[in-house]
C-alpha cells in the first residue's frame, strides 16, 4: 500500500507518544503519576449529564443532526458570549459548534491556506495549529513566545516579506503550555497588524473559564474591530469538564464561519444531538461548577509551584489555564529532565520542545491530577533531589 505524502511525513501526535510510554511502564507493573495531559479529572456536573441522559432517550436525537448545530444551541452559545464578555453575536452567521475546538481548529487551516501560503503560528504552541497548517499544504512560521515578551509574541519582530505572504495568523490565551495572558490591549494591536497585513486571525480560548486569584481572561472578541479579521475557538471541554464530549465552537468573522461551515457538511456530519442540549445545558443552567472547580485547581497550582520551586525549577504561577510552566534545571534539556522525572521518580512532564523549540528549556505540568495522585506525584518530585544525577 502507498500511504500519502502527506499522512507519511506526519509525526506521531505528542501525547499519542506519552500516552504510550505510560502503558509500557504500567505494563511493567511500574506505578507511574502522570502531570503530562490536560484533561479534567472532576467529572461532568450533575445537571449536565442529567439532560444529555434525557436527550438520549428522545428519538429525535437518533438522527443526523445538521452542520450548523442546533439553532437553540447558537443560541445558547451567543447569549453565553454576551453574558461573559459583553460580546453580541449573530447566532445564524457568526456561531458554529464544532465537535470539539480541535476539529475546528484541523479543519479551518483547509479554508485559509493554499499550497505554500504561510501562517503564522507561536511556539511553544498547541501543536494543532502548525500541523493543520502543513498538513494543508502550508508552511507554519514560529513565533517564538519568550519569557522576556511575557510570551506574547513579538509582532513587529516578523520579518517584512514573511507577513506579506501570510495568511493566517494563530493566537492563544490563557496560553497552553506557557500559562501566559493576554490583555485587551494586545488583542487591540493584533487587529491593527491584522488588518494592516490582511491577515485571518484565529484565536484560541478555551482556557477563558479555568482563571485564578479573582482574574477574568478577555476574548479576543471584545477588541475593536477583531470579528472584521477573525475568530475565536472555544470548547466546553476545560470549562464544564467536557473533554470526552466533543463539543466546542467557532464565533466571530461571518465568512470565516460559513467558509468552515461548508468545508465541514463535506465531511462530517455535525454533532450527535443529545451532547448538543447537554451544551446548552452547560452553557445556560447554573455556573458555580466553574468557581468550585477552578478553586481545586489554584490549590493544585500552589502546592505544584511550591514543590517545583522547592526543587530549584524557577516557576510563576499561571494566572489561568491548567498548565504550570517550569525551567528545568541548568545542564538539563527539556527532553533529558523530562526522562530523567520518569526514570528516577515515575513521574511523567511534557518536555517544553513537544509544543515546539522555543519550548527547551521547560516542562509543562498539567493540575488535571486527582488529589491522591498530586499528593504522591509532590513527594516524587521531592525525593527526585536526592536521586539527581
Ligand atoms: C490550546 C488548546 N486548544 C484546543 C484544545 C482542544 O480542545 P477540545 O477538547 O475542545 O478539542 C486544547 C486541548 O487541550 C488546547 O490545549
Amino acid at each position: 500500500m502507498r500511504l500519502s505524502q502527506r499522512v507519511e511525513k506526519l509525526s506521531p501526535y505528542l501525547f499519542v507518544e506519552i500516552s504510550k510510554k505510560i502503558a509500557q511502564k504500567r505494563a511493567k507493573g511500574e506505578e507511574v503519576i502522570s502531570f503530562a495531559i490536560g484533561d479534567p479529572d472532576i467529572p461532568t456536573p450533575e445537571h449536565i449529564i442529567n439532560r444529555l441522559c434525557q436527550a438520549a432517550r428522545e428519538p429525535a436525537n437518533h438522527r443526523y443532526p445538521e452542520t450548523a448545530g442546533l439553532p437553540e444551541l447558537r443560541q445558547a452559545i451567543a447569549q453565553w458570549y454576551q453574558r461573559r464578555f459583553g460580546v453580541t453575536l449573530d447566532a445564524e452567521k457568526e456561531v458554529l459548534p464544532l465537535i470539539g475546538s480541535k476539529e475546528g481548529i484541523g479543519h479551518i487551516a483547509w479554508c485559509l491556506i493554499d499550497p505554500g501560503d504561510i501562517a503564522l503560528v507561536p511556539d511553544p504552541a498547541y501543536p494543532v495549529y502548525s500541523r493543520a497548517t502543513t498538513l494543508a499544504g502550508g508552511q507554519p512560521y514560529s513565533m517564538p513566545l519568550t519569557q522576556k515578551n511575557n510570551f506574547l509574541p513579538d509582532l513587529e519582530a516578523i520579518p517584512e516579506d514573511i507577513i506579506k505572504k501570510a495568511k493566517l495568523l494563530w493566537l492563544n490565551y490563557p496560553n497552553n503550555p506557557t500559562g501566559a495572558v493576554a490583555d485587551l490591549d494586545f488583542f487591540n494591536r493584533v487587529v491593527r497588524f491584522a488588518k494592516e497585513y490582511d491577515l485571518a486571525v484565529c484565536h484560541d480560548g478555551p482556557y477563558s473559564e479555568v482563571a485564578f486569584d479573582g482574574y477574568q481572561p478577555v476574548s479576543f472578541l471584545e477588541a475593536d474591530g477583531a470579528r472584521e479579521v477573525g475568530v475565536e475557538f472555544h470548547s466546553l471541554s476545560k470549562s464544564y469538564n467536557m473533554t470526552g464530549w466533543r463539543i466546542g465552537m467557532v464565533v466571530g468573522n461571518a465568512e470565516m464561519v460559513d467558509a468552515l461551515k461548508r468545508f465541514k457538511s463535506n465531511l462530517d456530519s455535525g454533532i450527535p444531538q443529545a451532547i448538543q442540549y447537554a451544551a446548552i445545558e452547560a452553557l445556560s443552567g447554573p455556573q458555580e461548577c466553574i468557581e468550585k472547580h477552578n478553586a481545586i485547581y489554584q490549590r493544585r497550582r500552589d502546592l505544584l509551584v511550591e514543590a517545583l520551586n522547592d526543587m530549584g525549577l524557577e516557576t510563576v504561577p499561571p494566572k489561568a489555564g491548567l498548565y504550570v510552566w517550569a525551567k528545568v534545571p541548568n545542564g538539563y534539556t527539556s527532553l533529558e529532565f523530562a526522562n530523567d522525572l520518569l526514570e528516577k521518580v515515575g513521574v511523567v512532564v511534557t518536555p517544553g520542545t513537544g509544543y515546539g523549540k522555543y519550548g527547551e528549556g521547560y516542562i509543562r505540568l498539567s493540575l488535571t491530577i486527582p488529589d491522591a495522585g498530586l499528593v504522591k506525584g509532590l513527594s516524587r518530585l521531592a525525593a527526585w533531589q536526592g536521586v539527581k544525577r
